[in-house]
């Protein structure tokens, strides 16, 4: 097997991006009001960035002008300091590098995503899949499966990511949500990120919100539109430029069509152990949800 990702300042990214780039956005300097959206790969990253643009966006569309949404949401280990320097304000950062590589301002914003290991694992193998670079992965599920529990994939340790979120989720600029509670209650967590982010919103806007986050509104326009704005926006200087699917099923559970029952157990346990050390964090984050 080979190598799928490289260690940039202590941490796991991947192996395609450019170093000093990732390097870059490592140490961009936070400022006071920065938002970030924190989160280990395919935990609904996406999801949220979108509800966070329709808020500071009074409830406009991403599909409205991709290039404006992509320029106010950059993915700062890919497009490194450059992209948040150039960023349309208000903004918010995606980054995928544990909490403690985020850079730090005691008055930025840090909204974070965290979804259960085995929809993220299953999601990851999917996505990972797409990437032409990532030819070890087009084997079998079994292969990505363990590298997923060494933490052999960029970004490392899902477990490690989880606790360097959890450390700081009394912070008051941290804001702490789930890919199963955006299921169960997406509404209450659109509440909750406005309170966050002090944004005010009336009915009209909070609707627009939820119908483009909605699983079929964003299956059916964002990826496509996220796609033709990236395959346009690539030059020579860009290493690779391919489609990548970033709405997919959207459900929970979808690990079980994948996974065996040793492989769910293992997953299980881990989180089980986790969730002990946590107090609260089931409660906190799936309330209502079967995982
Ligand atoms: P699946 O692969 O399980 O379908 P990220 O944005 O962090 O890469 O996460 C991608 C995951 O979020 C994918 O999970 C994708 O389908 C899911 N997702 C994206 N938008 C969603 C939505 N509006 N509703 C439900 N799930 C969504």
């Amino acid at each position: 097997t080979q190598d799928v990702y490289q260690i940039v300042d202590g941490t796991k990214v991947p192996y395609h991006f450019n170093a000093e780039t990732v390097r870059s956005a490592l140490n961009y300097e936070a400022q006071p009001d920065d938002i970030f959206i924190v989160s280990f790969p395919k935990s609904g990253t996406t999801w949220i960035e979108n509800v966070v643009f329709g808020l500071l966006n009074d409830g406009k569309a991403f599909d409205d002008d991709m290039g404006y949404y992509l320029s106010q949401t950059p993915y700062a280990e890919r497009f490194g300091q450059n992209s948040i320097m150039g960023m349309v304000r208000p903004g918010s950062i995606k980054m995928h590098v544990p909490f403690n590589y985020i850079p730090h301002h005691p008055k930025a914003k840090y909204v974070c995503i965290i979804r259960n290991p085995k929809d993220v694992c299953v999601s990851f193998y999917h996505f990972v899949r797409e990437i032409p670079l990532y030819a070890h992965f087009n084997a079998k599920f079994n292969t990505f499966f363990e590298d997923f529990i060494h933490g052999n994939t960029p970004y490392g340790d899902y477990f490690e990511h989880l606790r360097s979120i959890c450390d700081h989720k009394d912070d008051t600029n941290v804001l702490l949500i789930s890919y199963e509670q955006m299921q169960v209650d997406l509404t209450g967590v659109v509440l909750k990120v406005a309170e966050f982010l002090n944004i005010n919103q009336n009915k009209e806007v909070l609707e627009k919100i939820l119908e483009h986050a909605s699983f079929t509104y964003m299956k059916q326009k964002f990826d496509k539109a996220h796609n033709t704005c990236h395959a346009q926006k690539s030059d020579k200087s860009q290493t690779f430029s391919f489609p990548l699917t970033f709405v997919r099923t959207g459900v929970a559970g979808n690990w079980s069509s994948q996974m065996n029952d040793e492989q769910v157990q293992l997953l299980d346990q881990k989180m089980a152990d986790f969730m002990r050390e946590i107090p609260g964090l089931n409660e906190l984050l799936w309330p209502k949800a079967k995982l």
